[in-house]
């Protein structure tokens, strides 16, 4: 097969500029202020919910969710509830027309239940009234009645270790017949033998908490019936062509009578895709049965209740050395729990397997993972999507191994690391483009790592200071979970301007941002000339979904193509114009000229203009597909994804041992994304990600009571990091070693910046501890709130043994 036309275009460019230094480009890696930042900053930015404003007629939506977490539904009345003042309908799942299932990977989710619940935030019912007040009271007088059933929070009663085979327990998707959703594994070499020759062999269980993504803004969707019988929602969702397959359906329509338009979002670190489809089919229902425009915005306890979270994991390690610290094998079991609904746990448990053992060379592994249903919250995507569980439980393994031989952390890590020439543990080649030794290099550098190692080692009293390092890795894009393209569409105005549409959505992450910046600089103009439209799949190209890293590696290339594809037909028609070769036409608008005569000359807009006068079309779609990737189930391995990112991570704390409170004094992150793209944006990932990390590590999880209610539904007691927890320093480094199939190079980093923050500073904990096997062994699980830091202070009698 011959090598497609986008290919071959986004090959061309990183040949052309890999050898080029970021700094030589006008607008790539460039501290450009975002296009929508003045919106957001001076409040004018319309989010979902400030769309109602602009209809009228619009009635309320709201969702009467289960009493218990586990039941079979024998009965529904809501005839007491069809009568409250202001109510217009009340809408069960016999009044879906289409497929009640909004399961996102797999049919296990009814968007209205109606034979089980199976988490308290399951929906039985909608009320349509005439405002948010009347549907509320409403509510209350829906009867159910519930054969309620055992409730399971815990996966290890789903299955057991030593094979991960399923266990007798009360099935929660009985339909299903089994509560394990997928399994994976990895097979690579003779585990047995080398456990049998190795020196060291650390073994470990490891505990990562179920994670609330936090955005500032609560699910909102908006739907205004059309008069063809079709629908149009505007909602929050980071997936617009998702949300619209979803809607299409529930409602039984084809697509193109579904638009589905995303808004701004107000944060969405992979928690606004399965909840986007749901409320939009929610509001489409609403709007199709009543006739009129139909509305729902969540509370936060609504939110946290009612939308995915990050999987928590239950893992165990077993890890061989040699004696000169070598790594042999790696033996693991893993469980994620993916509550009550498989939502994307089936791909967040790929990518979970694909990065267990770590960015590491090794020989012999066996690795078995489960995704478990439970009737926790459901979990689902959230950034990172399974790497941040197992990058855990891989760093502190090899930290354990290192105090094991005797080496130090970096030491280690630099004997067994992934190099360019390495193949991973699926026997991918990585032939260019691993910039992970330089990244460790530049992160040990900036952070002082050898010195402060061995100054907090020799401490005393009792506010302990460590240091500890964590790496990994992280596949771009979306890999063997599905079709993994993209897609982009430019049209330059005749005055020169130019609207840039995308169907990947911003949710505050500013991705689309970066793209700009790859248009910019393609085309020679100033990122001021373009205008970015909201998503909407009326009137764009699927472009995939908005997840995994993506949007600058896939929609970075899509509009790359499209603009090498107009700057070409642009440098022709003023070659022609100007009398020069094309390859000499510089375009630095508004200013056009042969670079060999610069006194040979047209502005931009003229040039502009005589397109439309000589037949050149300056519109243009891009499309990039990602090469296939190949994963085979049986022994894991292939080339999973197309490439990776790659990261150390170091953080320096402080423990007080009379309190067990850890706090971040200071941090690096070097990332090695390939090239720079988007500074400003990369900097903010390097520091959102850390902070967001640095919850993830010290302060959240969400608990569940023992009957499946949820006991931190709200900011004020789920606790995240806020302005008086963040470190005083994060100090952020870049590598730039490059992607032939990325725009310009550039590599994913939305995902990567958090995955090896929680490691780094359960690492420095450990360190400030002691640095005891023993002690060590116990940072096993996060959060390390005060509590659990302290029992493992008192469990050891840390106080006593470092009181000066
Ligand atoms: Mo994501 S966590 O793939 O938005």
């Amino acid at each position: 097969m011959s090598k497609p036309e986008y290919v071959d275009i986004v090959e061309k460019v990183f040949e052309k500029t890999k050898e080029k230094k970021t700094k030589e480009f006008k607008y790539i890696g460039k501290h450009i202020i975002r296009w929508d930042a003045i919106d957001k900053l001076s409040g004018k930015a319309w989010f979902t919910a400030d769309l109602v404003k602009l209809y009228q007629n619009v009635v309320f939506v709201y969702s009467v969710r289960t009493k218990y977490a586990h039941a079979l539904i024998k009965k529904i009345d809501v005839s007491d509830a069809e009568k409250y003042p202001g109510v217009i309908k009340v809408i069960t799942a016999k009044d879906i027309p289409g497929i009640n299932d909004v399961g996102y990977v797999i049919p296990d989710q009814p968007l209205l239940a109606d034979k089980k619940v199976r988490y308290i935030g399951d929906t039985v019912a909608l009320i349509v009234a005439e405002n948010y007040e009347n549907a509320l009271e409403a509510a209350d007088l829906v009867r159910v009645e519930y054969e309620p059933l055992e409730v399971i929070l815990d996966p290890l009663k789903v299955v057991e270790w030593g094979g991960l085979r399923e266990k007798e327990h009360t099935l929660i998707h009985d339909e299903r017949g089994s509560d394990v959703v997928s399994r994976y594994k990895i097979r690579r070499g003779d585990v047995k033998k080398a456990f049998e020759e190795a020196a060291v062999v650390i073994e470990n269980e490891y505990r990562t908490p179920m994670q609330e993504h936090a955005y500032l803004e609560p699910e909102a969707a908006l739907a205004i019936p059309q008069p063809d019988g079709g629908v149009t929602i505007y909602a929050k969702t980071q997936c617009p062509f998702d949300t619209r397959k979803a809607v299409a359906q529930v409602l039984g329509l084809p697509f193109n009578k579904v638009r589905v338009i995303a808004p701004p979002l107000g944060g969405g670190f992979g928690g606004a895709e399965d909840v986007g489809n749901e409320i939009a089919a929610k509001v489409a229902l609403a709007a199709i049965l009543t006739g009129r425009p139909a509305f729902l915005v969540h509370t936060r306890e609504e939110s946290i209740i009612g939308h995915s979270k990050r999987h928590p994991m239950i893992a165990r390690y077993k890890h061989a050395a040699t004696r000169d610290g070598r790594l042999l094998a790696v033996e693991a079991e893993i469980v994620l729990d993916t509550g009550a609904y498989a939502s994307l746990g089936p791909f967040v448990g790929w990518r979970a397997i694909v990065h267990s053992t770590g960015p590491y060379k090794v020989p012999n592994a066996k690795v078995d993972l489960a995704v478990v249903y439970t009737n926790k919250v459901y979990a689902g995507a959230f950034r990172g999507f399974g790497n941040p569980q197992v990058a855990f439980a891989h760093e502190r393994q090899m930290d354990l191994l290192a105090e094991e031989l005797g080496l130090d952390p970096v030491e280690f890590r630099l004997k067994n690391i992934l190099r360019n020439g390495d193949r991973t543990v699926h026997g991918q080649l990585l032939s260019h483009g691993v910039g992970l030794e330089e990244a460790i290099l530049k992160a040990v550098e900036a952070a002082n790592w050898y010195e402060k190692r061995k100054l907090y080692s020799q401490q005393k009293g009792l506010l302990r200071r460590g240091i500890g390092i964590a790496v990994f890795y992280h596949g771009n894009s979306i890999g063997a979970e599905g079709a993994d393209f993209s897609s982009a569409t430019i049209i330059i105005q005749r005055d020169g301007s130019i609207v840039f549409r995308t169907g990947l959505t911003d949710f505050g992450q500013g991705s689309i941002q970066g793209i700009v910046n790859i248009i910019a600089e393609t085309l020679g103009v100033p990122p001021s000339y373009i205008k970015v439209e909201w998503p909407d799949t009326a009137s764009t190209p699927d472009a995939g979904p908005t997840v995994a890293s993506r949007s600058t590696v896939m929609g970075g290339n899509a509009a790359l193509v499209a603009a090498y594809k107009l700057r070409q037909r642009l440098n022709k028609l003023a070659g022609e114009i100007l009398g020069c070769d094309p390859d000499d036409i510089v375009i630095d608008a508004p200013d056009v000229y042969c670079k060999s005569d610069p006194n040979l000359k047209i502005t931009w807009q003229e040039l502009v203009e005589q397109s439309f006068w000589k037949g050149v079309p300056i519109q243009e779609f891009g499309y990039f597909r990602a090469p296939p990737a190949e994963w085979d189930e049986e022994t894991g391995q292939g080339a999973p994804y197309m490439h990776y990112t790659f990261g150390a991570i170091i953080s320096d704390v402080v423990v007080d041992l009379e309190t067990g409170v850890a706090r971040v004094k200071e941090a690096v992150t070097a990332y090695d994304i390939g090239r720079v793209i988007n500074r400003t944006g990369a900097e903010h990932h390097a520091v959102g990600g850390y902070i967001q990390g640095m919850g993830y590590a010290l302060m959240e999880d969400i608990y569940h009571a023992p009957d499946g209610r949820v006991y931190n539904t709200n900011l004020s007691t789920y606790h995240i990091p806020t302005g008086l927890d963040i470190p005083e320093k994060i100090k952020a480094v870049w590598v730039e070693a490059g992607f032939q199939r990325g725009p310009y190079g550039a590599k994913g980093l939305g995902e990567p910046s958090i995955v090896g923050i929680a490691p780094s500073i359960a690492n420095a904990v450990a360190h400030a501890l002691g640095g005891d096997i023993n002690v060590n062994k116990d940072i096993n699980r996060i959060p390390l709130t005060p509590d659990y830091v302290y029992s493992i202070i008192k469990k050891h009698g840390l106080i006593k043994k470092y009181k000066a």
